[in-house]
């Protein structure tokens, strides 16, 4: 079966997915399947062949052709954070084309990729969150009334991203404004949220084999005021996996996050962020293309569980061509 690997997108994610996707190919088990990187960037959607010789992909039927043979895919592997992989758009296109793929469908993609609408669509179910405030491009900014209802810190987020770009925690009301400039180079939306004290875990949902299971739960220690981009990536955090909480606590933060991927009928990968406030989970997001590099949380958290990566990526395009 030919499997496309898509990876890169249009947001500052673009350097992370081009890893996951590496290690999507490097991993997919060849007895099984071709792999094809397929690169979608703004300027160019290629197929990149083992010489890195790139070849465009047509846009009507997602076909690419090489030395005159016109190759298609029986399903896509996606590969790519942020827009236009994590948000419905590529989710969409397939869907339109009948092309299986890995992924959520366009609608899940599109809602959880939106911090606000996710969290208050998941607030009628009993999952607490943040106190938060949202703001759009262009608004005014009346640092007071985000004071009176957030507190401080707080910390400043595009609604719309990952990896924690543009994301900022801030102290004092002055630092606000900065913070929310930061936060629109990301995204046009923004949101505010209380700084929720507590302990941080990390929890992954798949069907495994035709299963909704949660995957070992990883508690985030980070080296820096939060988990940032280098807490994430350049090692300034420990990932603890399994979480060092109690057995209760671990029952109760998976049967949340489990709770969550079926209420919003969930399909494929998610992993979704918490913090446990005195023995409460607040959930922060949740994360359809979750990162797969080798420092990535799934992956670790797959490991942990004893599923290979190999087996991780069969199990999800078996999935998507059923
Ligand atoms: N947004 C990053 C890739 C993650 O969730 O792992
Ligand atoms: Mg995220």
């Amino acid at each position: 079966k030919n499997i496309a690997i898509i990876m890169g997108g249009y947001s500052s994610e673009y350097k992370i997915s081009l890893i996951s996707g590496n290690v999507v190919y490097q991993f997919l088990d060849k007895t099984k399947y071709n792999g094809f990187r397929i690169h979608i960037f703004k300027e160019k959607w290629v197929y990149v062949d083992a010489n890195d010789a790139e070849f465009p992909i047509d846009k009507n039927d997602f076909s690419v052709t090489v030395a005159d043979k016109k190759i298609t895919f029986d399903c896509v592997f996606n590969a790519i954070h942020g827009t236009p992989g994590e948000d419905g758009l590529m989710q969409a296109y397939f869907e339109l084309l009948h092309i299986p793929q890995t992924s959520c469908d366009y609608y899940q993609a599109a809602l959880t990729f939106n911090k606000r609408d996710l969290l208050s669509v998941l607030k009628p179910y009993g999952i607490k969150t943040a106190t938060s405030y949202y703001l759009n491009k262009g608004d005014a900014i009346n640092t007071e009334e985000i004071v009176a209802k957030v507190g401080l810190p707080c910390f400043v987020k595009p609604n719309k991203a990952g990896s924690s770009f543009g994301i900022s925690k801030v102290k004092t009301a002055a630092e606000l404004p900065i913070a929310i400039e930061m936060a629109y180079k990301e995204d046009n939306e923004i949101i505010i949220e209380s700084f929720l004290d507590g302990i941080e875990v990390s929890v992954g949902v798949i069907n495994y084999k035709g299963k909704v299971t949660v995957l070992p739960i990883t508690e985030i220690v980070s080296d820096n005021d939060f988990f940032d981009y280098e807490a994430k990536y350049l090692g300034k955090s420990q990932e603890i996996t399994p979480a060092r909480i109690s057995d209760e606590m671990t029952q109760k933060v998976s049967d949340i996050a489990k709770r969550a991927y079926e209420v919003l009928k969930m399909k494929g990968f998610s992993r979704s962020e918490f913090i446990l406030v005195n023995g409460e989970p607040h959930m922060l997001e949740m994360n359809t293309i979750p990162g797969l590099t080798t420092e990535s949380l799934i992956p670790q958290q797959a490991k942990a569980a004893g599923i290979s990566l190999e087996d991780l990526f069969t199990n999800a395009i078996e999935l998507a061509l059923t």
